[in-house]
């Protein structure tokens, strides 16, 4: 496949944005595009062929399955609860966090009787967690500080997005169980896997080795 082959990849705007513009950095791209974008969404890397797309990580899903765009930089987070058709080529390591289930400090989730109330961002994951316990629960669907739902004795509990733990820890919750790890994943549309294999390959392939290079210390 020629170097001519141009490859759009849609990046998960925020955290994930910064360090894959920052791996790309690494790999020795031009990122003056992407680094000075002002409010602009499509952008180029000059002299590699390769279109940069930022959208909101359940939209790269979509860009990625429509084959809008050929890759996609997304969340594991976003990919187990919106599923879809694609290809999960490599783990990029960063963006690391958990799912987690949490309660108010001190408060018995699995004790007592009844069907538990669980809030959340979501609701697949957190369905799929409890049907893997075979434990029955009522979810409600939060679009966002869903910590507050037990405060306001909404929700015996929550299944999100820890990363440090402050936001839980500053409004007296605690982790009670893990559910799943998290870390940006690299996606492929799949006819652009064989169409465009070979480019997908070696690009996937320099941003993993840019990425150990950078574990060991000498980037
Ligand atoms: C996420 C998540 C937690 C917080 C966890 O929220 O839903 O609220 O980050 O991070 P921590 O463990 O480092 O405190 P986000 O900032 O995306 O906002 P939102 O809840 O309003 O969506």
């Amino acid at each position: 496949m020629s170097e001519n082959t141009t490859i759009r990849i849609a990046l998960t705007k925020g955290r994930l944005e910064k360090d894959t513009v920052g791996l790309f950095g690494k790999m020795g791209f031009d990122t003056t595009e992407l680094v000075e974008k002002g409010r602009r969404l499509i952008l180029n890397i000059p002299g590699q062929n390769i279109q940069v797309v930022l959208a909101k990580a359940a939209d790269v899903i979509t860009y990625v399955e429509l084959g809008a765009c050929d890759m996609g930089v997304v969340g594991k987070d976003t990919i187990l609860e919106h599923g879809g058709q694609y290809y999960e080529i490599a783990d990029l390591g960063f963006g690391r966090c958990r799912f987690a289930l949490a309660t108010k400090e001190g408060s018995d989730f699995y004790g007592g009787v009844g069907v538990k109330t669980v809030a959340t961002k979501y609701p697949a994951v957190t369905r799929h967690f409890f049907e893997s316990k075979r434990m029955d629960v009522d979810i409600v669907k939060i679009e966002g500080s869903v910590e507050l739902a037990p405060l306001l004795k909404i929700a015996d509990g929550i299944v999100d997005i820890v990363e440090t733990g402050t936001t839980l820890r500053e409004n007296g919750l605690a982790v009670i169980e893990d559910v799943v790890p998290i870390s940006a994943r690299l996606i492929v549309n799949t006819v652009s896997m064989k169409l465009k294999k070979e480019r997908i390959e070696e690009l996937s392939a320099a941003m993993l080795s840019a990425l150990e290079q950078g574990e060991r210390g000498s980037v």
